[in-house]
């Protein structure tokens, strides 16, 4: 199962040496409207044929845009398909497409399969629902924003993890822009001290996770 999250390439400075139209995919995630994550969508999905899960106001605007293969749904649902459980959390962030207008809730996702369970956190601050991702999943790892500013930073990420039960952290969400950009000995050091492994990998680099 390939799933993306929020695909957000052409416009990405970091991710010019990624070709959209070699990217394959059978699931979208998409966490929130913000155009640093939904830039690429409409031209993703409608490559890839991909099943879009995103709030329902984004499952309403893909529509109006053509794309129908959607599962809208919102905090607590649960979806699965092809053996993998889709759940979606809260996320404390803001949503609104590129234009301003109305997107929805930002929301994460939980992700479970036989084997991993993986929480993708999305745009988010730190907060203590965080810890019901804990008492119901046991996490393979996640995937946590630490870029501060717009999100939590890696200090909160750190805690988050901790939250979640999460061993092992991906961080996103950083270094993109100048007002993201951040220090890796410092976010490294902040994961370390709550006994989480973080993980940096470079754009495009393949991990085992
Ligand atoms: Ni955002």
């Amino acid at each position: 199962m390939r799933i993306v999250t929020d695909p957000f390439v052409t416009e990405n400075p970091l991710a010019k040496d990624i070709d959209l139209a070699q990217i394959e995919a059978d699931i979208i995630l998409v966490t929130h409207g913000h155009g640093d994550h939904i830039g690429n969508l409409v031209e993703l999905a409608n490559q890839t044929g991909a099943l879009v899960v995103c709030n329902y106001e984004i499952y309403l605007w893909l529509e109006k845009q053509g794309y129908t293969n959607c599962r809208p749904m919102n905090h607590g649902g649960v979806f699965t398909s092809k053996g993998i459980q889709y759940k979606v959390v809260i996320a404390a962030h803001s949503s609104s497409f590129p234009d301003g207008s109305y997107a929805g809730n930002s929301v994460g996702f939980v992700i479970k399969g036989s084997n991993d369970c993986i929480y993708f956190a999305g745009d988010t601050g730190l907060t203590l629902d965080m810890k019901l991702i804990g008492d119901e999943f046991e996490l393979t790892g996640a995937v946590l924003p630490i870029g501060d500013n717009f999100t939590m930073g890696a200090k909160d990420a750190a805690i988050a993890a901790t939250f979640c039960g999460a061993k092992k952290a991906i961080g996103m969400h950083y270094d993109t822009f100048d007002i993201i950009k951040i220090n890796h000995d410092d976010a490294h050091n902040a994961f370390r001290d709550k006994g989480v492994e973080l993980l940096l990998p470079q754009v495009g680099e393949k991990l085992d996770f």
